[in-house]
């Protein structure tokens, strides 16, 4: 089939990659030129794409990377991958996801199949994309479906080809359709009845993770005045064979995923009249992290911080990738400057964030806090000259969880 797949990011690459391996002839769309012409050289966007792969993917014309489309491309199949971050409001921005939209109006042909991809509210596909699509193209008998993206950027073992596909659509020839394209390249389909419960379920798997995640960093509140390890008592209740999952606390959640995809929960609730507490108080209190997190580290240290020189090792918000979006390293550099710290930060895979820069590891410092501990960092010049650390990360390592979180 030819495909487009708007959006070459996190998820829209691979997918160009997957389906373009799995023989269809693939348009890969992006409004970024520069993303663009770094993909025709063979850079990659994404931990899951090798050069290799879209270099060989273009020489044989599997694959072409496109900043605009022309007519007459015969595509039969348009799949949204593009970012639906949140406004100030910390409510849902679908302006990409519109302009995608009216792309697609303006080039689709009769009969096609249009998949969306991105995370949005309960309802995006029936109350969103279907009318703004219809009402801005001439094409006759469109075809609807979602199928939202659930790749986890850096997991080496589960990926887009084995984590189960959810798909549903407007009607059952879309469904087909789309059940149809996602079989050639993911080993399980999973068809849901309406698009809603897709849209639902993709929400629901973060939100579950988010509002887990909050309950830990609430309880490593109580541990840290108790004064015992939470990860130590968290670790005990897992012996528990049944009916428990481990969640451990951190400096909060990072990434287009598990910081947003709960507002847009809470914004689908809203929009049926409901009021939902329960996650935006998860939201609220993983939020609210880095701030507890510095008062801790003061306590800790029994002296204030202000005047601090710190140097914060790796603000990517997880390792092995260089995504800063939402990353709690960055709201923890806002609240270490606000209260007088001298910042500096060491990621290998981002070379700066504002007014920062990446600087190599510094021994002339007060305090290293290590949050984002990547492959790539070599901590033997703070372990050599006995440098103070904290380490926030989730990681284990020489540094060992310290015990007032
Ligand atoms: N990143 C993840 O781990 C992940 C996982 C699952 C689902 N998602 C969801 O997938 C969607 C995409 O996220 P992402 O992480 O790939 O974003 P991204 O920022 O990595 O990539 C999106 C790309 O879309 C491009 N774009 C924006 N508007 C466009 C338009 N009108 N036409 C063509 N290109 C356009 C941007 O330039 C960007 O390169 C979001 O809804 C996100 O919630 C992300």
């Amino acid at each position: 089939m030819n495909i487009c797949i708007i959006g070459q990011g996190y998820v829209g690459l691979p997918i160009s990659i997957k389906a373009a391996s799995a023989g269809h002839k693939v348009y890969g769309l992006d409004t970024d030129s520069l993303k663009i012409e770094q993909l025709k050289i063979g850079i990659s966007t994404s931990p899951e794409v090798t050069k290799d792969q879209i270099l060989m993917l273009q020489k044989s014309n599997q694959i072409n990377f496109v900043t605009e489309l022309v007519d007459d491309l015969s595509i039969e199949v348009f799949v949204i991958a593009v970012p639906t971050p949140l406004n100030e409001h910390r409510e849902p921005e679908l302006k990409m996801l519109k302009n995608a939209c009216l792309t697609i109006a303006k080039f689709i042909e009769s009969e096609c199949l249009i998949i969306n991809e991105s995370t949005s509210y309960i309802g995006t596909l029936r109350n969103f994309i279907y009318p703004l699509i219809e009402e801005n193209s001439s094409a006759k008998n469109l075809k609807y479906a979602v199928a939202p993206e659930r790749i986890d950027p850096g997991n080496n073992v589960w990926h887009l080809e084995n984590t189960p596909r959810i798909v549903s659509g407007l009607d059952q020839i879309a469904i087909d359709l789309a059940i149809k394209f996602y079989s050639t390249f993911c080993t399980r389909v999973y068809q849901v009845e309406k698009p809603e419960i897709a849209e639902a379920a993709k929400l629901i798997e973060n939100t579950f993770r988010q509002v887990n995640i909050a309950l830990v960093n609430e309880l490593s509140e109580v541990a840290s005045k108790f004064n015992f390890s939470l990860h130590d008592a968290i670790n005990a209740a897992a012996t528990k064979p049944f009916g428990f999952m481990p969640f451990y606390p951190s400096i909060g959640v990072g990434g287009h995923c598990i910081p947003i995809d709960p507002a847009y929960l809470s914004y689908s609730a809203r929009l049926v009249g409901v009021e939902s507490k329960f996650i935006d108080l998860a939201n609220a209190t993983n939020l609210a992290m880095p701030a507890k997190i510095v008062s801790r580290i003061e306590s800790q240290l029994s002296y204030k911080i202000s005047g601090m020189k710190i140097q914060i090792a790796g603000i990517a918000y997880k390792t092995g990738i260089s995504d800063i979006r939402e990353s709690p390293a960055l709201e923890l550099i806002r609240v270490l400057e606000s209260r007088g710290s001298q910042i500096t930060y060491h990621d290998p895979l981002v070379s700066n964030w504002k007014h920062l820069y990446s600087e190599p590891l510094r021994t002339d410092i007060d305090l290293g806090i290590i949050v984002t501990p990547h492959a790539q960092i070599d901590f033997s010049i703070w372990k050599e000259s006995g440098t103070k650390v904290i380490d926030l990360s989730l990681s284990s390592n020489d540094y060992g969880w310290p015990k007032f979180l």
